[in-house]
């Protein structure tokens, strides 16, 4: 038996890793991730911001009272109340990284209004580029970071386990050779589940890798049929597609058909900026009796190339120039609420298994994410759960043998453009009985298979049993509670 000193592994270089990491000092971190230079992430992609009550006419209550009615108030209270008290702190210590946000003209911080929220509160850094900057100037700290020991490249594929607690990961390197790190804690902080599905605003790696890993050794899940669908994804050929930020229609761009006709017209009060999963719901139907639909961005004023630097370049790279035409747009698969049930604190239920951000489910988001709350919730989270391991004694690791638990073989790539597509479609933005049943079915054949069927299968069941549709989660065949 002995007291290891050892590292703590975080799993994943997003911002909810970075923020754990750079936050556990001065304890020992091994950082492992799977792109080489911790760009892979759905963090990187973001174009929100982050959400925070700076104006002083508006207060961390307000930021709540939105997030909980975002949320369809299946949210945990407390979580919420604690999130939005804690962001201007979150902004502060992100500004102390060497995070330039957008200033405006008199040199404050530019505050800008996104679809759910009262009040403008969301700031950017580099217009709609929030997510890569603070990834940039997170992964230039923890690599300058003393505690911090990074290493891309990697996938972690097992979990070492000794009397029910996890004492390390098993890494998988390019060549598919694999090394066993024993560890005082491991932190899963993968990001969701979005490439699952045949159509994401997530980049590859957001395939649920680190869920599956923590559902494989016993850690409960939560909310897991929660999946939050972006209105407007660049509807060009793929898989993973370039997101068209919301914060454009915040700034005058429309949803039309193809006659023309304002898309959200009569729909909602709230029009081209009602909840996503509203306007997802209505871009889907549209599609699926055969029209397509545009975002007319072209009436947008301002500096394209300061406010949209990312859409912009992405657009033009696909052959749509959005300053002098209509975009043609889908809805994907953009954030999951549910995943690994967590305390505040980002404790999975199996010891020694920790997990943050979008892989995490600690109830803060309920039933539908509000707007610009995902990096939030990283950063915050991830210091909390940095600052904590930082303080956790030692583990006592027995001169005994670990046993491994394995995520287990990935689908072959016929296989799992056929688990891509059955998401899309049964268990996307509309969902009814007979379709998640037929395709939890086909998911348990293909089982034996792949880790990615069992995941599948894992979520075919929460939104079998949810029965009534409620946030994000719409069950055609039941209708809304309320
Ligand atoms: C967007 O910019 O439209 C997405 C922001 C978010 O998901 O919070």
């Amino acid at each position: 038996m002995r007291h290891a000193h050892l590292p703590i592994v975080v799993v994943g270089g997003g911002v909810a890793g970075l923020a754990t990491a750079l936050s556990a000092g001065p304890a020992s971190v091994r950082l492992l991730c799977r792109a080489h230079d911790g760009c892979g992430s759905a963090s990187a992609l973001a174009q929100g911001g982050i959400a925070a009550a700076l104006d002083p006419q508006d207060t961390p209550a307000a930021h709540a009272i939105d997030t909980l009615a975002a949320g369809a108030h299946h949210n945990d209270v407390a979580m919420v109340q604690w999130l939005t008290a804690e962001a201007s702190a979150a902004i502060a210590w992100l500004q102390a990284q060497a995070v330039a946000f957008d200033r405006d003209s008199a040199g404050d911080l530019q505050l800008g209004r996104e679809g759910g929220h009262g009040q403008a509160r969301i700031v950017h850094a580099g217009g709609d580029a929030s997510g890569a900057a603070l990834v940039l100037a997170l992964r230039a700290q923890a690599q300058a970071a003393a505690h911090v020991q990074w290493r891309g490249g990697v996938d972690v594929d097992g979990l070492l386990m000794q009397e029910g607690r996890v004492v390390g990961v098993r890494t998988c390197d390019e060549r598919g050779r694999h090394e066993q790190v024993e560890a005082a804690a491991v932190v899963l902080a993968t990001g969701g589940i979005g490439a699952l599905y045949a159509r994401t605003s997530n980049p590859p790696g957001a395939d649920g890798a680190g869920l599956a890993l923590g559902l494989a050794a016993g850690a409960e899940a939560r909310d897991l049929e929660f999946v939050q669908f972006h209105p407007t994804a660049l509807d060009v050929p793929g898989h993973c597609l370039p997101l068209v930020t919301e914060a454009l229609r915040g700034a005058g761009a429309r949803l039309l058909d193809d006659h023309g006709h304002a898309l959200m017209a009569g729909i909602h009060p709230q029009g081209d900026l009602a909840p996503r999963d509203v306007v997802s719901r209505r871009v889907a139907a549209v599609r699926a009796a055969g029209g397509r639909v545009w975002l007319d961005a072209t009436a947008v004023a301002g500096d394209w190339e300061q406010r949209f630097p990312t859409v912009l370049a992405t657009c033009l790279a696909h052959g749509f120039d959005p300053r002098l035409a209509a975009l043609p747009v889908t809805p994907a698969a953009h954030f999951h609420m549910g995943g690994l049930a967590t305390d505040a604190d980002g404790r999975t239920s199996v010891p020694g298994l920790y997990a943050v951000g979008e892989v995490a489910c600690n109830g803060v988001h309920g039933a539908n994410r509000l707007a610009s709350n995902s990096l939030l919730e990283g950063v915050v989270c991830g210091r909390r759960l940095g600052r904590l391991l930082a303080n956790a004694d030692a583990p006592v690791i027995r001169d005994e043998p670990m046993q491994l638990v394995e995520r287990g073989n990935s689908l072959p790539a016929a296989q799992l453009a056929v688990l891509h597509e059955l998401l899309w479609q049964a268990a996307g933005p509309v969902r009814e009985s007979t379709s998640l049943r037929d395709a939890w079915r086909i998911c348990t054949a293909l089982a034996p298979a792949g880790w990615q069927a069992r995941l599948a299968k894992a979520l075919l069941r929460a939104m079998r049993l949810r029965r009534q549709s409620l946030g994000a989660h719409w069950r055609e065949d039941r209708g809304c509670p309320h």
